[in-house]
């Protein structure tokens, strides 16, 4: 095997400039100072985060488009702008028992405290918390855990909203939590039951709770009265970004991986490339992000930096959506595969009447297969509607290219080479 050498290095760059995470405050991949336009996103949660108490808001959107770095950039600002904020969101991507997730917020609370390393909370406060987060010290709270401690929810109710009113006085103007990924729990009634049970945690004064989900979220608080009326309305929606600021969102990542100012920077893809993948996902960040990095990992491993244009960015995500899934498929499955890729919602009656094939075959042959091999996915429900779309991959199918054009491109790059080649002969005779 010969010698491993960082891929981004030939590009002038250090590392990965197509990461899918999301930007955050401690910055891991990038500062979140490259975060790149939602002005009007940013200033709308600005506003919220200025009532300062008695907020419950939820952001919401499509997997992937940007919504956790929004919510992590704007608690940014507000922390440098005397709000309190736990440096991390708290993952709430699955229903947990009332007890398990004060204590969970609250021992993120108490990370945070001490990373200012200022005297917020008195002895006795701090004693109660050091002792719940023994609880937490190995990794994961259990449900177990939880209740074998039997802790009065009222108390831990109770103390919550003592930290926070010790942390808030003097000094801050508020504190902010942030909930995140509510779109991963499948079980809605188990969700709506979770909200419901901690909506006295929810009254806190002097904290802004913000609930990061998908679209559908607004109808599962909506669907108690109870749980709606503490819930500000309308919810912010994140949409797609704009061409242009993908654009510069690669730009601004690129050039903060720059190596250093000697090293000139070559871009790993043309503006072709990522026009022709806007286009296909939407405007859909991560998806595009996805697809560039799965066709680096693809590209010949020349010491040159090669970049992903658009010849070889059809070639590439086309060959691998046929390898890794059609080539596995029947006629009939990949019939009904493609049919859900040009519907881009579709429940398996309409898809039954399309196809011409039964619904019961649809329903429980089918689609079940092609959820197996992750090449479909539930998308959401409407009534007894269940309406299913396919995996991001999948829309690569769509890239596949006349074999005419591949041979035209093949002639030019011929000629390209022999252009390079006359040239090159000229300058050395
Ligand atoms: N405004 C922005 N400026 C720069 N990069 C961004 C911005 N918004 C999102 N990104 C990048 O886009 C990708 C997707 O963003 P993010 O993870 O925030 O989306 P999300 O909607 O929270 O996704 P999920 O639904 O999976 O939780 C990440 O790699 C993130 O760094
Ligand atoms: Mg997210």
């Amino acid at each position: 095997m010969s010698e491993f050498h960082l891929t981004w290095r030939k590009y002038g760059i250090r590392d990965n400039p197509y990461f899918n995470a999301p930007l955050t405050i401690e910055g891991e991949n990038i500062p979140i100072s490259s975060f790149i336009g939602r002005k009007k996103e940013s200033e709308e949660l600005k506003r919220v985060i200025e009532m300062g108490s008695d907020i419950r808001f939820m952001i919401i959107g499509e997997a992937g488009i940007g919504k956790t770095s929004l919510v992590n950039f704007v608690r940014n600002e507000a922390s440098k702008n005397e709000f309190f904020t736990p440096i991390r969101e708290i993952e709430l991507n699955k229903v947990m028992e009332t007890n398990e997730l004060i204590i969970l917020t609250l021992s993120v609370i108490y990370d945070e405290v001490k990373r200012t390393k200022k005297q917020l909370l008195n002895e006795d406060t701090i004693s109660k918390l050091e002792a719940l987060y023994e609880l937490t010290k190995y990794g994961e709270l259990s449900h177990d855990l939880a209740n074998i401690t039997q802790l009065n929810r009222q108390r831990l109710i109770d103390l919550f909203k003592e930290v926070v009113k010790q942390i808030v006085h003097p000094i801050y103007k508020g504190v902010i939590i942030h909930f995140d990924n509510l779109d991963n729990i499948e079980d809605t009634e188990g969700l709506i039951d979770m909200l419901s049970e901690i909506r006295d945690f929810l009254l806190t004064k002097n904290v802004v709770f913000i609930f990061v989900g998908d679209q559908f979220l607004p109808a599962i608080v909506n669907s108690k009265p109870r749980l709606s009326q503490i819930f500000l309305t309308p919810a912010l929606e994140v949409t797609s970004f704009s061409y242009d600021d993908i654009k510069n969102i690669l730009k601004e990542r690129i050039n903060k991986l720059r190596i250093n100012e000697s090293i000139p920077i070559i871009i790993p893809h043309t503006e072709d490339a990522l026009r022709i993948l806007f286009e296909l996902h939407d405007g859909n960040i991560r998806e595009i992000l996805n697809s560039l990095m799965s066709c680096v990992l693809s590209l010949q491993p020349y010491n040159l930096p090669i970049q992903i244009a658009e010849d070889n960015l059809r070639d590439i995500l086309f060959q691998k959506v046929n390898e890794m899934f059609m080539k596995k498929l029947t006629d009939i499955e990949r019939d009904i595969l493609l049919t859900i890729l040009e519907n881009k919602h579709i429940t398996p009656t309409q898809l039954s009447e399309l196809t011409k094939k039964r619904l019961t075959n649809i329903s429980s042959k089918y689609i079940p297969k092609l959820i197996k091999i992750s090449a479909v996915r539930f998308k959401y429900a409407e009534g007894r509607n269940r309406f299913y779309e396919v995996t991001p991959e999948i829309k690569w199918w769509k890239l596949k290219r006349e074999e005419n054009e591949k041979i035209k491109t093949k002639i030019n790059q011929k000629d390209k080479i022999n252009e390079i080649i006359q040239k090159g002969l000229k300058e050395f005779i």
